[in-house]
């Protein structure tokens, strides 16, 4: 079997010979399709996945929050079958708050099903509400254009932290903001990982961004599809905006661009 990582911890998250087809077996997304993601407690591992469009990313992520079982293959978490309880945070690109809520009682839902008194609920809301960089917002309503884009994916992000995962999923989280928020929300859920360290497993069509969060990124090819590259961002553990800059961070957002390229390429697909 493929291993795309060393052994010297446990495995967090595996995706062991997975493959899907939507069309009762005559066609395959992915097919024998693996992903390894080490558990480093206490530190965090932050893991993207980059890929052509379509490739399966979101489905990936969709088996990994038990949202959604695999035609064939398993998901396993630290070894074993994952199960019900394995619960997992996850933000998606779409805003996915209640708009007839607070901000407050919006992120204090991701405790909801613990059995944590309301008070307590909210005093530890109103925390990561601090710390995703929200003070002052607490009564708003969730809703576009009562909040920012921005300001929206940081109560989906303090939300899912709140009920404290070992993983948080991302799909392309992202995706919809302009670029000044976009580097503003880079450095932001940098600054929350490195103080509650979850293990990211993190989807997105920017190399750059791929390159700024990442520890790992593996890169998916199409029909069907399969990690095809794993890159190792070999940057220092603390990114800050001057790294962009490096001959290194640049040399690898090339590296991965023209890797993408060629997959496009293989795929018959254009790039941009
Ligand atoms: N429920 C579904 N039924 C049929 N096809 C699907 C379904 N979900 C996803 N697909 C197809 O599977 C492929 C992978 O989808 P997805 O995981 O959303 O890709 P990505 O996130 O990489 O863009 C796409 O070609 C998509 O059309
Ligand atoms: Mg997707």
């Amino acid at each position: 079997m493929a291993t795309f990582t060393d052994t010297q911890h446990a495995n967090i998250v595996e995706l062991r010979n997975i493959s899907q087809s939507y069309d009762g077996g005559k066609t395959y997304i992915l097919q024998d399709f693996q992903l390894l993601v080490e558990d480093k407690p206490n530190q965090g591992q932050f893991v993207v996945i980059l890929g052509v469009s379509g490739c399966g990313k979101s489905t990936v992520l969709r088996y990994i929050a038990g949202l959604q079982k695999p035609t064939k293959g398993e998901v396993l978490f630290d070894g074993r079958a994952r199960t019900e309880e394995d619960k997992v945070g996850m933000v998606f690109q779409k805003y996915s708050s209640l708009p007839w809520m607070s901000v407050l009682d919006n992120v204090a839902l991701g405790l909801q099903y613990q059995g944590i008194s309301k008070s307590e609920r909210r005093d530890r809301a109103r925390e990561m509400i601090k710390k995703v960089g929200l003070e002052g917002h607490e009564w708003k309503y969730a809703q576009y254009p009562t909040l920012s884009g921005g300001q929206l994916q940081r109560v989906a992000i303090a939300r899912s932290l709140l009920a404290n995962p070992r993983i948080l999923l991302m799909d392309e989280p992202f995706g919809a903001l302009d670029v000044n928020t976009r580097i503003r929300m880079q450095d932001m859920l940098l600054k929350i990982w490195h103080e509650v360290h979850p293990t990211i497993i993190f989807v997105t069509h920017d190399i750059a961004e791929a390159v700024y969060l990442g520890d790992d990124i593996y890169v998916m090819k199409t029909t069907p599809s399969k990690i095809v590259h794993h890159v190792k961002v070999d940057l220092p553990k603390e990114r800050s905006r001057e790294i962009k800059r490096t001959p290194r961070f640049v040399d690898l957002v090339y590296d991965i661009e023209d890797k993408m390229v060629n997959l496009y390429k293989e795929a018959n697909l254009k790039y941009r």
